[in-house]
């Protein structure tokens, strides 16, 4: 039993992980548990082929709940290889389904059946079935290696269904049990099928380009027209600029797109024709284009559409002609306006501009239950990966159009969720996150199992959270959530170390091992920076050899003054921000490392609260650096001050020293960038952790409203998705501080991308598929050490290096 909450927990926590991720990036959105688990599906919308007793029946095949027996289990027959066993699941109405999950029957530790290969097959009308198949055509999806754990799987294809049928294969060695979720969202579109022209052919260089439909559902070929139910053209996914380029799923190039050359049409255009649900008040459509023109691709020249109501064709079309461009070879969406045309098909022509037209996604907004629906149909591009492409569209829209009253209340509404949301996802985040863990885990182990209400909340309040422009203006939130981790914000703003809560524990149980230093003996220089409760000034302090261990050493030992940092709390901060400089002081104080900035003392007997560290002569690496220059002619010419390659390394290696340091002691530093790296004589380095509290530097961090200032641009993809800070996302730092160090911080990484491309750039390494963009390699950086970078910022954490290897490879390859 134990085993099994133990599990249960795990596999919520993935859950939990995976939606976040999810919904921390709006790829996700169309993710949520459509309702297995939840309840929401009723247990006569589950059916199956057949059952093994009355307590393993269809309705017990839930993801995640233990009633009846613990799983759906069918009938045990003599001819297994038929797959003729099915779960099947009637959602009532379509859906966009991305994703599924499965598990086998645990009942407790009782049960051990799980079904280690299933297929799909789905429904749109229940009668015509398809049989769901990846990108590379395979239909079988790896399932379950045990009773326990849950498989989630990604439907690549995504489809769209009402029905769908979990088919375990079955084989003679072993029964097979399974319990299942859907994850999606509403199918909006109300597309049923298209029909297009067979997609051509393309010889480039000898390369073949097939521009066909790929991932078409069951179509029927007859005279070079497929009829297509629903396909390439709604699969949510957008093509490359690039269609040559277009290996997104190991495939061929221009796998994404559909093309067409005029040699085939002497019409001059395309027809294609689309067949919706039901009578539908059409607002716009909007199709993906290529328009690669050094290929001769171009977006049409226009597009002529008409539009069927009752049965007959209405004679006027809509027609519509974008502005070409041959200046920007960027695939785009073109939006086409069709001013509320009542329509259950629409046929359009789309008309050559160049010799190839191609297209990737056609969607269809339409608004025919009122604004709240429409509003409804436009959250439905965020769905799959290439509508996230709207996402700022569709914010923009809703508040910036104000020419009708109904706009702008529906604006009005959408803030009041976001604020609301908002305000949930900060209290959650602040305080009830525990205890919602433990609650969820509750819930799941009881009959009810209805908390995946309470993890679809989670991830939508953290998506609305961190994008929505009307969230809630409030400061002083937390700097970084995370359960497992003692938050520990700076008082000036800065972040110290998170530390992990063991350590803690550890740490706490010890008095405070630094002298208290008289206040008298400091004198102020400058302010170095300011937080929220407090600042961080530049003293010089007298006589300050007096109060230290002889272990220590000083950077500036021949003067009677030592330059330090003091960190003061203000007078009137609060007992919270009180409590974390006392901790920030008990976690400094045991930090010893030559690399690592020492804490010299304190002044606790007054206020205002004060700690002194160390403070280097010549400031921060990322300030020393920007004034020096590479050896070479430019120095030369300009007589400016020079670092060698190897005083480049030299500091390198001293910063992956001081995080071995930090990472032996299981201290996640969170904030390692050359800003926080201090510089003394002879190019020695001590890691520090003030610059978040400085204004010089607030560039560098995104203030997400609502959820936290984060240095984006030095943080992996799983802090910036998951809220994941370890070891190896300080690795990912390193990487970044290594890059800054080797181009001289003459420039931001990723400077020539924005805030929010940043992120999007994040998305692109979760979702791995090549697009993602790395820092290039400097002109300084020997490949074996661009290598090095590279490899910490792969995908898989834990594929990245340790600071021990780092420290490693970098102190073998000294010049
Ligand atoms: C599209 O082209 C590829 C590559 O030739 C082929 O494998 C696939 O069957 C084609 N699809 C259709 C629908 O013709
Ligand atoms: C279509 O929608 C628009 C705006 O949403 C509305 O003004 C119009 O009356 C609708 N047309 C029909 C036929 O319902
Ligand atoms: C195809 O388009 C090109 C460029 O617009 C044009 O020169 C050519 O004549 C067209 N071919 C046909 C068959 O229409
Ligand atoms: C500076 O560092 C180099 C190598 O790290 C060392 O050889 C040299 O003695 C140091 N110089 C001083 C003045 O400490």
């Amino acid at each position: 039993m134990a085993r099994q909450t133990e599990t249960n927990h795990k596999a919520v926590e993935t859950l939990l992980l995976f939606l976040c991720s999810a919904h921390g990036f709006p790829t996700g959105v169309c993710r949520s548990p459509l309702g297995m688990s939840g309840g929401q599906i009723l247990d006569e919308d589950i059916s199956a082929s057949s059952q093994w007793s009355d307590s393993t029946a269809a309705k017990y095949g839930r993801l995640d709940c233990e009633e009846g027996d613990g799983a759906w289990c069918p009938e045990i027959t003599g001819e297994p290889e038929n797959m003729k066993e099915f779960l099947q699941i009637d959602l009532r109405s379509l859906h966009f389904i991305t994703l599924v999950g499965t598990q086998g029957r645990h009942a407790g530790g009782m049960g051990n059946e799980f079904a280690q290969t299933y297929k799909i097959k789905y429904s749109r009308d229940g009668s015509r079935w398809i049989s769901w198949r990846s990108r590379q055509r395979k239909q079988v999806i790896e399932g379950n290696r045990n009773a326990y754990d849950i498989e989630l799987k990604d439907l690549e294809p995504p489809i769209v269904a009402r029905f769908v049928r979990f088919m375990p294969v079955m084989d003679h060695s072993m029964n097979v049990c399974m319990r299942v979720e859907l994850y999606g969202c509403e199918w909006l579109d109300g597309l049923v099928s298209y029909n297009v022209p067979l997609g051509q052919q393309m010889i480039l260089y000898g390369q073949n380009i097939y521009l066909n439909d790929s991932v078409y559902d069951g179509a029927m070929s007859y005279r070079s027209v497929v009829s297509v139910w629903l396909g390439q053209l709604t699969d949510g996914m957008c093509g490359l600029d690039d269609f040559t380029l277009s290996h997104v799923y190991n495939v061929w190039p221009g796998y994404d797109y559909v093309g067409w050359t005029n040699e085939s049409f002497p019409s001059g255009y395309v027809e294609i024709m689309f067949e919706f649900d039901r009578t539908r008040n059409f607002t716009t459509m909007k199709v993906h284009c290529n328009n690669m023109f050094s290929r001769r691709v171009k977006v049409f020249q226009k597009v002529v559409c008409y539009f069927r109501s009752e049965s007959d064709w209405e004679p006027t079309p809509v027609s519509f002609s974008p502005v070409m461009d041959d200046v920007n070879p960027s695939a785009r969406f073109v939006t086409v306006a069709f001013h509320n045309h009542m329509a259950s098909a629409i046929k359009c022509q789309y008309h050559f501009s160049d010799i190839w037209m191609m297209f990737s996604e056609i969607t269809f907004q339409s608004g025919e239950l009122g604004n709240d629906h429409h509003y409804q149909t436009e959250v439905q591009l965020w769905a799959g990966n290439c509508r996230i492409d709207y996402f700022v569209t569709v914010i923009t829209e809703v508040s910036a159009k104000d020419d009708s009253n109904t706009r702008i209340l529906i604006g009005c509404l959408v803030a009041i969720i976001f604020i609301l949301v908002a305000i949930i996802v900060i209290i959650l985040w602040r305080q009830v996150w525990q205890k919602m863990l433990e609650k969820v885990r509750a819930l799941l182990s009881s009959e009810l199992c209805s908390s995946s209400i309470l993890i679809i909340l989670i991830p939508i309040a953290a998506l609305t959270a961190a994008k929505s422009p009307q969230a809630s203006a409030q400061e002083g939130v937390p700097h970084y959530a995370e359960a497992d981790i003692v938050n520990l914000q700076g008082v000036t703003g800065g972040n110290t170390y998170a530390v992990p809560a063991l350590t803690m524990d550890l740490l706490s149980g010890k008095d405070v091992a630094v002298e208290e230093f008289p206040r008298k003996l400091l004198t102020f220089k400058e302010k170095l920076g300011e937080g929220q409760f407090g600042e961080v000034h530049l003293c010089e302090a007298e006589d300050m050899e007096d109060f230290m261990d002889e272990d220590f050493s000083f950077d500036i030992s021949d003067k009677q003054t030592v330059l330090v940092a003091v960190k003061m709390l203000r007078a009137d901060a609060n007992k919270n921000a009180r409590n974390d400089f006392l901790k920030e002081i008990k976690i400094m104080s045991r930090l010893k490392d030559p690399n690592i900035i020492r804490l010299l003392g304190v002044c606790m007997s007054s206020d205002p609260l004060c700690m002194i560290t160390e403070y280097m002569e010549n400031g921060d690496l990322n300030q020393f650096l920007s004034r020096h220059e590479p050896e070479g002619m430019i120095a030369l010419l300009s007589n400016a001050p020079t670092v060698s390659y190897s005083n480049l390394q030299h500091m390198a290696t001293q910063i992956a020293s001081g995080m071995k340091y930090l990472s032996s002691l299981k201290f996640v530093h969170r904030d390692l960038a050359t800003r926080n790296c201090l510089v003394g004589k002879n190019y020695t380095i001590k890691i520090a952790d003030f610059g978040m509290s400085r204004n010089l530097y607030s560039g560098d961090y995104y203030r997400i409203q609502g959820r936290a200032v984060l240095p984006i641009r030095w943080m992996s993809w799983e802090s910036i998705l998951l809220g994941k800070f370890t070891t190896a996302s300080d690795v990912w730092a390193f990487g970044v501080t290594l890059w800054e160090t080797l181009t001289f911080c003459k420039e931001q990484p990723y400077s020539q991308l924005s805030d929010e491309q940043v992120i999007e750039n994040t998305g692109e390494f979760f979702r791995d598929q090549r697009r993602q963009i790395y820092l290039p390699q400097p002109a300084l950086c020997p490949d074996p050490i661009y290598k090095l970078m590279l490899s910490c910022w792969h995908r898989n954490a834990k594929e990245r290096p340790s600071f021990q290897e780092i420290h490693r490879i970098l102190l073998e390859s000294r010049p």
